[in-house]
């Protein structure tokens, strides 16, 4: 809901409260951000924020007003604020703007929107701003509230009609001026290979900048990030979550004051932003999400999960597909995939994803990529054939592509030089062996579109991995970083498109593994591929982190070798099939060449998926506070009536501790049965969740016995948690 009560502007979900007001000298000042209070509660709270004592700048010769420790909700530049604003623009001869409240409307209908909005919010609140020193240019700051989720939304838009052009050099989607005792800052940092692995920054004093510069939202640093009180930890504390729903390079802002308030922003990145706004043009910035939640980490990720789940991604039913990639790399061809297909088929896959190598002269990385027709010589008889094939088998075709890249070794790249994004005199950046199409023009975007047309028409693609495999150089045309904002506004167009025409295709979102694992792709992708380490034991490190912003429905897991094509570790069956569970499945692995007992542990596995992921993939995960040894997740469905119980144990030591599982969010009075792997337990759930689940005593060292749990190095735990109907 959103209401204007005592003086404020007070947007309520179920759980949440967020007020602002508008301040005698006509700034939006923000009153609070929390667990939701009471309307009667905001005269006391805006009281409490007048006392403003020790200030050194203040508005209008107001001494009661100063600027240094005021929560605004929106600052701009070279106006006294000397934390770091919200934004910053120029036009050719100052850098002076002075925004002040005009209007607010609630209920107001929604601009057309180039960025993603999820529908599903209930209520929007518009404030425009006016600045008083050219006429007629409008900030509007935008609220959104999804009640259900726990979700406040917010994005800006500018409307010039000033009559001059203006620069952009900073347009952050949302600052949040928050009060928290010792503020953490949690990000989801990582690399290749470890995506949002790396977790905790601390802010003492001073600025945190972190983001991405590459174009992508990246695997460096993801845009989703946690604000915590010091005291706060997994299950209990103050928490609040961000994210951004947007795909290039972002910001991640947060300061901390000496009168103890911490600021935080997110938006597109400002590094090299100069985006010229001309007469009569407007700009609008990606949508801010946040969350709050007294119940820890977990509380957060809890609301991040389900707004992802059910107003975010596409609902379609993921096939469990095999995908040639480690099992042939490029070295594929029809007949192979035939052979692929039937034993895919045998062991209860849906479909097969033919991965890089299918096309024009590709037999290694160094050509062809804008070429997307089949190579000849793989597929003699086009790929129709395999397309065939597989619909006699009633499977699902996938195929896979970078649509986004050029080799200079193609044919599209010798007839349209134009589209390339490289600079004609600059020393030519390649990144494996490839360059980016200029999908800000509109011709790219049109041409681009029709090559997915025809690869789900023709070809009969059910299924398209859509990956993107370097990062961008060569960005000019006077506006710098500000480029990869129009480019992905072309990227989102083609997408949207393809996703209103072609609603049943499922589209996998692919970046060199997860480099590009973001909102504003998961906006037209049911799933993207996490990492393309699937390692068991980093990738539980990997989900973990993942798992704090998105929900395990949006998780794309393979099964794949034993001997890890990314870490070189062997690892059991189990280890890898239980960490792939969670999530979407899939394969990646040469069954072809695997034995009967592999082949029907696999088997085994896609049928007993096939039976579960209904229930699976609506669930929520939560993370079980355990060792620095172990990673234990909790995953419910939504009515807490089934779930599953995850356990990572990543190292063996001779007698060695198993940690006790504390489970979240059961019915204290009913009775839960725990089971699997030689556990077998009913407990209440108080005992579950007051005492925790104590694991049977694991393998010491010296007698191996069944009556004890057999983790060593790299094992898992998959367990079933089922409520006990007493009527049964
Ligand atoms: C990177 C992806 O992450 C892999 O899964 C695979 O599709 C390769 N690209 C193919 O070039």
């Amino acid at each position: 809901m959103i209401e204007y009560i005592n003086g404020c502007y007070h947007i309520t979900t179920k759980a949440l409260g967020y007020a602002l007001r508008i301040t005698q000298h006509g700034d939006l000042q923000n009153i609070y951000y929390g667990r939701k209070v009471s309307g009667e509660d905001l005269n006391s709270l805006i009281k409490h924020r007048e006392l403003l004592l020790v200030n050194t700048l203040y508005t209008d010769g107001d001494e009661s007003y100063g600027i240094d420790d005021m929560d605004f909700e929106y600052s701009f530049s070279y106006r006294g604020d000397s934390r770091s604003c919200a934004a910053n623009m120029t036009t050719d001869n100052h850098s002076v703007f002075d925004f002040v409240f005009d209007a607010a409307r609630i209920d107001a209908k929604l601009p057309n929107s180039c960025m993603p909005i999820p529908n599903g919010y209930d209520n929007s609140l518009c404030i425009t701003l006016k600045d008083r020193l050219h006429s007629d240019l409008e900030l509007e700051l935008w609220y959104l509230s999804y009640d259900n989720c726990n979700i406040i939304a917010r994005f800006v838009r500018i409307v010039n009609n000033s009559g001059q052009a203006i620069v952009i050099n900073k347009l952050m989607s949302a600052q949040y001026d928050l009060r928290l005792n010792q503020p953490r800052l949690i990000s989801l940092c990582g690399a290749w290979g470890r995506e949002r692995s790396d977790k905790e920054h601390i802010i003492t004093a001073g600025k945190l900048n972190l983001g991405s510069f590459s174009g992508m939202s990246s695997a460096e640093c993801n845009p989703f990030f946690m604000l915590k009180s010091e005291d706060a930890s997994v299950n209990y504390g103050d928490v609040y979550g961000f994210n951004l729903i947007y795909s290039a390079s972002h910001e991640i802002g947060a300061e901390l004051t000496p009168y103890g308030g911490v600021r935080l922003t997110n938006g597109v990145q400002s590094e090299g932003f100069s985006y010229r706004l001309d007469d009569k043009q407007e700009f609008i910035s990606p949508l801010s999400i946040s969350t709050f939640s007294d119940c820890g980490l977990n509380g957060v990720s809890m609301n991040m999960q389900k707004f992802v789940r059910e107003l975010v991604s596409p609902k379609i039913e993921v096939p469990i597909m095999l995908n040639s990639w480690e099992a042939m790399y490029f070295d594929l061809d029809c007949d192979k995939l035939k052979l692929f297909a039937d034993k895919a088929h045998e062991l209860g896959f849906e479909g097969i994803v033919i991965d890089d190598g299918w096309f024009a002269h590709r037999n290694d990385d160094s050509s062809s990529l804008g070429d997307w027709y089949e190579n000849r010589h793989k597929f003699p008889n086009g790929i129709s054939e395999i397309a065939d094939y597989l619909k006699a088998k009633d499977m699902k075709l996938g195929i896979w592509i970078e649509p986004e890249m050029i080799s200079e070794k193609s044919e599209l790249f010798i007839q349209h030089p134009q589209w390339v994004l490289r600079h004609p005199q600059a020393r030519q950046i390649v990144g494996r062996s490839q360059y980016i199409l200029d999908l800000s023009q509109s011709e790219v975007q049109e041409y681009l579109y029709n090559i997915l047309v025809r690869i789900i028409t023709q070809y009969g693609a059910d299924y398209i991995k859509w990956d993107f495999n370097r990062r961008f150089s060569d960005v000019f045309g006077g506006e710098g970083g500000a480029y990869y904002y129009r480019y992905i506004l072309g990227l989102y167009s083609i997408l949207r498109r393809i996703t209103d025409d072609y609603p049943n295709v499922t589209i996998e979102n692919c970046a060199s593994g997860g480099g590009r694992f973001d909102l504003g792709m998961l906006s037209y992708c049911p799933m993207g591929w996490v990492s393309d380490n699937t390692d068991p034991l980093s990738r539980a490190e990997i989900q973990d982190g993942t798992s704090y912003g998105y929900p395990i429905s949006v998780m794309l897991n393979h099964i794949t070798a034993k001997l890890s094509h990314q870490t070189r570790r062997s690892t059991s069956f189990k280890s890898r099939k239980d960490t792939a569970y969670i999530g979407v499945l899939g394969a990646q692995w040469d069954i072809t060449k695997i034995d009967d007992f592999d082949k029907q542990l696999l088997a085994d596995t896609v049928a007993q998926y096939k039976d579960e992921r209904r229930d699976l993939l609506v669930s929520t995960l939560t993370h079980i506070p355990t060792s620095d040894n172990t990673v234990a997740w909790q995953i419910m469905s939504e009515d807490n009536d089934l779930g599953w119980l995850y356990l990572m144990h990543k190292r063996f030591y001779t007698v060695g501790v198993l940690p006790i599982l504390k489970l979240s969010n059961l019915d204290s009075e009913e009775r839960y049965r725990i089971y699997g792997d030689n556990v077998d337990v009913v407990l209440s759930g108080a005992a579950l969740m007051n005492v925790g689940l104590i694991l049977p005593q694991n393998y010491q060292g010296v007698k191996v016995s069944d009556k004890l749990l057999n983790l060593t190095d790299v094992s898992t735990l998959l367990l079933r948690i089922q409520k006990i109907r007493e009527d049964r």
